[in-house]
């Protein structure tokens, strides 16, 4: 089994599906992105990626002309439809989005990293998808881990212990981490562009894939994007380097 396949495994357990139910907030990096552009999502269609349990459901579904929403894990599809029953939700792996027209969305979104349980090839075939179903000039927004992050590469026994009862919780998680980064590990990549790695998401159950801004940049031009901006996670527009930033959001357009 390939390790994205492993990764989309991860989204189907029971644990981490119920983490992603528990309703949490636009961030803020989104409502900065999202915000001006109210009046344009108003009359646009929207195609929102890798929802889980539809966090920006909540946000998007009410701004949006249509809203349509799809994750590839049918415990997160099913679990957003119950909380979402009025939204247009459906299973679909964004590498192949034959489902949809070519240029039938204004805007797409792949919200908080998603994108990066993918590996190289995986992740080509979304930004195709992506433009082919985009609207000439229509957004293509994600999130992806950064590269130049400073702390990137704690290891499972890395992070602080505290006293008593969050200590006792804490060595759980680290024996759990410990064996899965074991396995992991060896499934690794560093290339000069990118890297796939075992980071502590989800008890270092994942590979992520980490790009610096400028590598993400250019992958974005070679797929037809133009007008890329690039925000911190609290949601400031910076070009050059953000070491203390864990994820960087993009906002692009279609050529
Ligand atoms: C880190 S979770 C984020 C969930 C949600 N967007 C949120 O912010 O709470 C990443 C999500 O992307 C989904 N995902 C990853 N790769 C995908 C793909 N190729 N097609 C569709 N969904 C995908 C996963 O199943 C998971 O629900």
């Amino acid at each position: 089994m390939a390790p994205s396949d492993d990764n989309q495994q991860i989204y189907e357990d029971a644990g981490v599906i119920d983490i992603y139910k528990s309703a949490a907030p636009p961030q803020q990096a989104e409502l900065n992105m999202f915000e001006p552009l109210n009046a344009e999502l108003k009359a646009g269609r929207l195609l929102d990626i890798g929802i889980g349990a539809g966090r920006t459901t909540a946000y998007l579904f009410p701004k949006v002309g249509h809203y349509v929403g799809v994750d590839y894990s049918h415990g997160l599809v099913k679990a957003a439809q119950q909380i979402y029953p009025d939204a247009e939700i459906l299973w679909c792996d964004a590498r192949d989005m034959s489902d949809f027209k070519d240029a039938s969305f204004d805007f797409v979104n792949f919200s908080f990293n998603g994108l990066d349980s993918l590996d190289h090839e995986g992740r080509l075939q979304v930004l195709a998808e992506v433009r082919r179903v985009l609207k000439p000039g229509g957004h293509w927004m994600f999130s992806s881990h950064n590269r130049d992050y400073y702390r990137r590469g704690l290891l499972p026994w890395q992070p602080p212990f505290k006293p008593g009862r969050v200590m006792l919780k804490k060595s759980a998680h680290a024996i759990i981490s410990h064996k899965n980064w074991r396995r992991l590990r060896k499934e690794q990549v560093e290339t000069p562009d990118y890297a796939f790695v075992n980071d502590e998401a989800h008890n270092y159950s994942l590979l992520h894939y980490y790009v610096t801004p400028q590598a993400q940049t250019k992958q974005l031009e070679e797929a037809g994007f133009t007008d890329i901006r690039v925000y911190d996670q609290w949601g400031t527009e910076f070009t050059g380097t953000s070491p203390k930033s864990v994820w960087l959001y993009y906002d692009s357009r279609r050529a």
